[in-house]
């Protein structure tokens, strides 16, 4: 496939490559019980009907081949699938995703699944959630039940979406449920029996999942730079390094340190930007600095991030020289109403992600996310950051009706 940049270059992707978009359940779904169900965003948005891709899900394959994609990177919903630990699977729900698979087949579309995106079962979370070890054999057996049945339809298979992302902003920043704040030794628990489930389930993924095609499975690990604004100043590196050491470097290492590299056949890169600190003070919208700071910086930044093209060759070449396995951006796009302001974001991304393939890197695919305007978690559907500070997002119980 061949891609054209801002200069109207003509950029030729080695053949295979797989170009997709990507979604997640609780994001478009709707009609779901997870511990979303009754969450209110700060924009007093929920998830309930969100994009209602649960009945509409043959447009979304519709879109996907009109967009000239071949690929979708998609996740199945835990709770939909199991009423209790080790149950077995609800047959209904499997057919519908069977359904969804079908048509994805016809339509010459590869799905990448995904199995776990920042939700759980209710019961999963009464019991603790991540971290409670007893999760660990309870998704280990879904996982195990789900590949049996769906082994001749998929062969990539994506454990976890950004570990990192989910156990920060739901024990230490307090913003997903259960909206706990600074509690690192659970931020480190549940990232630590992720890996352990990664690791597990994988074992069943290469051992169960062959049918036909060699299965792959990797976690998607959002990779974001932390830099100082002054290199100088400790005020700006003491964060960055402090974010860099617990978002990157121990999470990549509990996924792929050691003997667990082993475990997955390919990396899930989400690359989006960098946050760069100033007086301790992260400079992005996503965490509440006032737009105007952030332009006074000279920060390009979308509603969320700073911007930063070149990081995207940073990261493919570390990775590859670490750990030497096939990588798929599994998602990256930009969060901003301004059509231009997107299209250049990407065009400079593809355009530093081909030179990397040039240089070497194995990349075998590219997922823009997301393949449409969805619940953005905390931030409700307007993504009104700026009044986001971690604080705001209330979560009042209220009755779900379907
Ligand atoms: C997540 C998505 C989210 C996106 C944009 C990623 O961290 O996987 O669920 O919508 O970033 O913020």
């Amino acid at each position: 496939m061949k891609i054209s940049t801002m200069n109207e270059r003509i950029l030729s992707f080695p053949s295979g490559f797989l170009w997709g978009a990507a979604t997640s359940p609780t994001q478009v779904e709707g009609h779901l019980e997870n511990e979303w169900t009754n969450f209110t965003a700060i924009d007093g948005g929920n998830c309930r009907i969100a994009c209602d891709s649960y009945h509409r899900y043959s447009e979304d394959v519709e879109w996907l081949s009109q967009l000239g994609l071949n690929a979708y990177r998609f996740g199945i919903e835990w709770s939909r699938l199991q009423s209790a630990p080790f149950a077995a699977l609800n047959q209904n729900e499997l057919a519908r995703n069977v359904d969804l698979l079908d048509r994805l087949r016809t339509a010459g579309i590869t799905p990448m699944v995904v199995l776990h995106h920042f939700s759980d079962p209710p019961w999963i979370n009464a019991a603790g959630g991540w971290t409670n070890a007893a999760t660990i054999p309870a998704f280990v057996d879904y996982v195990g039940k789900l590949v049996t049945a769906l082994k001749d339809r998929v062969f990539i298979w994506n454990t976890f979406n950004e570990p990192d992302t989910y156990a920060c902003v739901a024990y230490l920043l307090g913003g997903f449920p259960p909206q706990r704040k600074w509690k690192l030794g659970q931020f480190r628990k549940v990232v630590g029996h992720m890996a352990r489930a990664h690791a597990q389930a994988s074992r069943i993924i290469r051992r169960e999942g062959l049918a036909g095609r060699k299965p792959q499975v990797g976690i998607a690990k959002n990779w974001t730079f932390f830099h100082a604004y002054k290199n100088f100043s400790l005020w700006d590196r003491a964060p960055a390094f402090v974010c860099h050491y617990t978002f990157n470097k121990f999470v990549l290492d509990a996924f792929l340190g050691g003997w667990r590299r082993r475990a997955s056949t390919f990396i899930g890169l989400n690359y989006y930007g960098r946050v760069r600190f100033h007086h301790f003070r992260a400079m992005i919208p996503a965490s509440g600095t006032p737009i105007k700071a952030i332009k006074d910086f000279g920060f390009v930044c979308d509603d969320m991030v700073e911007r930063y093209p070149e990081g995207m060759e940073k990261i493919l070449a570390y990775l590859r020289r670490k750990f030497r396995l096939p990588i798929y951006i599994t998602e990256h796009g930009s969060a901003s109403a301004d059509e231009n302001f997107r299209e250049r974001d990407l065009k400079q991304n593809l355009a530093a992600l081909h030179r990397s393939i040039q240089a070497g890197a194995d990349v075998r695919g590219f997922f823009y996310w997301s393949l449409m305007d969805n619940f953005e978690w905390q931030f409700g559907y307007t993504k009104n950051v700026r009044k986001y500070n971690g604080s705001s997002a209330t979560n009042p119980p209220r009755p779900f009706k379907p």
